[in-house]
């Protein structure tokens, strides 16, 4: 089969895309037919050497796909043959990846694409949109009638944040870089998106929200807690998933005195039965039509190495060339 992969860590040059042995679906697996795939930050991190787990070799790279069921493994009882499926949490925790024409997955990380709904669709929102109800639901468990200010609604994280948050009766404050990307949080459903560039964000913030905002979702990896605790309301709870290095300084008394409260997360780290349930509420959202992927851009797997160029350009160095996901299909 044809996929993309690394025989060592280092820039996106290293990523191979040829033929490699279709795997065999062991005990609770089944082969997936990959029709989409999508690329998200934490793929470059680990192309790039970041030492969370050893890697299998070859590794294919990559977390999310979405495709079509080909063979069921030994004592794999959920799905059969043809059935559409989508999932994320592969490429982690020594997993291989997904960016290849089939991939073996343990059943219990796939979930039923509904009928209304595209490959690229499904792929584009899998780690992003698991993440963005893990922190809203799980952690911060938000309310309806609550207010949630998140940075970035146009990317990744951020456009699932804004999504979810209106379909569990938020009011939602987000970012954006430009105005181009301003008009899409506001067609994502946010109620109001201030541009980081050109406004003043406290004082959006302060007419959004005057006794601050009960939720701040950080997509950031540097934030100011200073800036953050300043926008929180009394009891206000702040999402923390991004930065492995940041070391900001923190205000604890400001803190405290409201308090606040810190939820940090990391989505590879939930259980089967957890990303279950996010992805029930997102299939659900998705056929509603309630939950839309913020697609950036759609290329060949075959141009794998110039996705992560892409998405490092953008998450690391903050060159504003892309609004959400990359997808890339087969
Ligand atoms: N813990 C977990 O489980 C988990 C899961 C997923 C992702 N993550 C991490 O979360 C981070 C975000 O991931 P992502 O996929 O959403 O990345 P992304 O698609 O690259 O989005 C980053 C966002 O940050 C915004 N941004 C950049 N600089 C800004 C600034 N100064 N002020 C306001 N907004 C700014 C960008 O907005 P503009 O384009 O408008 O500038 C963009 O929307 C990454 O570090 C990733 O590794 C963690």
């Amino acid at each position: 089969m044809k996929a993309a992969y690394i025989e060592q860590a280092g820039p996106p040059e290293n990523i191979q895309f040829g033929e490699l042995p279709t795997p065999e679906p062991q005990a609770g697996q089944v082969l997936v037919r990959v029709n989409a795939v999508s690329v998200n930050p934490v793929d470059t991190y680990i192309r790039g050497g970041a030492n969370y787990w050893p890697l299998p070799s070859p590794f294919i790279i990559g977390c999310d796909l979405a495709g079509v069921v080909e063979k069921a493994g030994p004592g794999a009882t959920r799905f059969k043959p043809g059935d559409r499926v989508w999932g994320t949490n592969q490429g982690l925790m020594g997993r291989q990846g997904t960016f290849a024409e089939f991939c073996a997955v343990d059943e219990h990380w796939l979930y039923a694409t509904p009928d209304n709904v595209d490959d690229q669709t499904a792929a584009a929102c899998a780690l992003v949109g698991v993440t963005a109800h893990l922190g809203l639901v799980r952690e911060a468990r938000l309310q309806a009638g609550e207010s949630i200010f998140v940075h970035g609604g146009t990317g990744g994280v951020g456009s699932m944040v804004v999504q979810m948050a209106k379909a569990l009766g938020a009011r939602v404050l987000t970012t954006a870089g430009s105005d181009k990307k301003a008009a899409i949080a506001k067609e994502l459903g946010a109620d109001q998106v201030v541009n980081y560039k050109t406004q003043d964000v406290e004082a959006a913030v302060k007419s959004f929200a005057p006794d601050g905002v009960n939720v701040f979702w950080e997509t950031l990896r540097e934030p100011n807690f200073d800036q953050i605790v300043g926008y929180l309301a009394e009891r206000g709870r702040i999402v923390l998933m991004a930065g492995r290095d940041a070391r900001p300084p923190f205000p604890v008394g400001p803190f405290y005195v409201k308090e606040c409260s810190l939820h940090g997360l990391v989505m590879f780290k939930a259980s089967p039965d957890e990303l279950r349930a996010c992805a029930d509420d997102m299939n659900r959202w998705v056929s509603e039509g309630k939950l839309k992927s913020q697609i950036g851009q759609v290329l060949p797997l075959s141009e794998a190495a110039e996705a992560h160029r892409l998405q490092e350009a953008n998450t690391l160095h903050k060159a504003g060339t892309l609004a959400g996901k990359i997808v890339l299909t087969n």
